[in-house]
């Protein structure tokens, strides 16, 4: 057997023991989506003329990652509801350090995800205040926290990056 072909079997192995030992399907899922980060290169992206409210979704790696800008009245509103949220402060959920605060980000006005529904992987489109996914009706709060209300448990998966300067964000590279 080749480097090449053993390496998705370990990744598969890893991932069956990873939900065996959390008895769930959905933490192996969210594992093999974690493990396709080290590939590929980073990516600048200018946000610059991002206005408020605003999403903008750029292909990463194969994923939809979203970048969005919030404004000071919506990053105040994130610790208004933190009963409701099944994991309020990212204990069980995947992000780089640097972001398991309450805004889930480097800065308070600028958010990004990767903009797959933790459950099985449906895209969440933005509705007012929150992410509503159509496949089974979870709920996350604009920071990616999800509520208890659906069947996701964990909150968006947050991937690595930093700024250069106030307008390029790098995804991919941590601070
Ligand atoms: S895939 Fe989003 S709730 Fe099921």
């Amino acid at each position: 057997m080749t480097d090449a072909s053993r390496k998705p079997r370990r990744r598969i192995m890893l991932a069956a023991g990873l939900g065996a030992m959390t008895g769930g399907a959905t933490l192996a899922w969210r594992w093999g989506l974690f493990s396709a980060y080290p590939h590929g290169s980073p990516l600048r992206l200018d946000i610059g003329d991002l206005p408020e409210g605003r999403l903008r979704t750029v292909e990463w790696r194969g994923l939809p990652v979203w970048v969005m800008r919030r404004n000071a009245v919506e990053v105040a509103a994130l610790a208004a509801h933190e009963a409701e949220l099944a994991d309020p402060e990212s204990r069980q959920s995947l992000q780089p350090a640097t972001c398991r605060n309450r805004q889930r980000s480097l800065r308070p006005d600028i958010f990004v995800a990767v903009g797959l529904c933790t459950h099985q992987g449906c895209t969440p489109a933005l509705r007012a205040d929150t992410f509503l996914c159509p496949c089974h009706a979870s709920r996350y709060d604009l920071a990616g926290r999800v509520y208890r209300t659906g069947p996701a448990t964990a909150n968006l998966v947050i991937p690595a990056y930093h700024f250069e300067t106030g307008r390029w964000l790098v995804l991919g590279l941590d601070a």
